[in-house]
């Protein structure tokens, strides 16, 4: 079994390249269905959704927009529960149909304020496209649009995620061990 380290951190081969992909195109043909013709606003929540995004983004043939916010929740491997907004939105996104993508949700708490905030700034639509879900620590009740893989309550890293700034740059997901 393939493994890792970051920082102080072991973690294992989880989510293989090709999973990867099949759920990258299921995330893509969903939103290819309800946003053609819409030239849908892609707002990209980074650092962590920046490997998901370009993947995503070049399964979508049609007029589309893209644009990045950087917010930061984590610390080490646990949820801080306050968000830090360190680069904001410069698009307006009045009247705009929006696709947030993000690359996990996990408590739910930094979706629900990339939410409010873009439906308080005049979008027409807000919907969400996750690469990854945690259902065993979502605390919030809002409809996740698009979604990729359910995954359990396990710290994980690779494909734009990472631990402490370690561990986005492997092409498959891994798991703490
Ligand atoms: P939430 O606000 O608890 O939903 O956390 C969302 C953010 O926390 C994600 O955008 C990730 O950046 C980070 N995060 C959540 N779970 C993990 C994980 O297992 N590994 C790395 N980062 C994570
Ligand atoms: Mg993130």
């Amino acid at each position: 079994m393939k493994t890792i380290r970051a920082h102080d951190k072991e973690f294992s081969v989880f989510i293989d390249k090709d999973q990867i992909d099949e759920a990258v195109t299921k995330v893509a043909t969903e939103i290819r269905k309800d946003m053609e013709g819409k030239v849908p606003l892609f707002l990209v929540v980074l650092n962590g959704a920046f490997v998901f995004a370009s993947d995503l983004l070049r399964k979508i043939p049609f007029d589309c927009e893209v644009s990045f916010v950087k917010l930061s929740s984590y610390s080490g491997t646990k949820s801080t529960q306050t968000i830090r907004e360190l680069i904001g939105l410069d698009q307006d996104i009045k009247e705009r149909h929006v696709v947030i993508v993000e690359d996990i949700i996990d408590t739910g708490i930094t979706m629900d304020h990339t939410i409010r905030k873009l439906k308080g700034l005049g979008a027409a639509d807000v919907r969400i496209a996750t690469l990854l879900f945690k259902p065993g620590s979502f605390q919030k009740d809002y409809k996740i649009d698009y979604k990729g893989i359910d995954i359990p309550n396990d710290f994980i890293v690779g494909y734009g995620l990472d631990y402490d700034g370690f561990g986005r740059n492997h092409a498959e997901i891994y798991k703490i061990v």
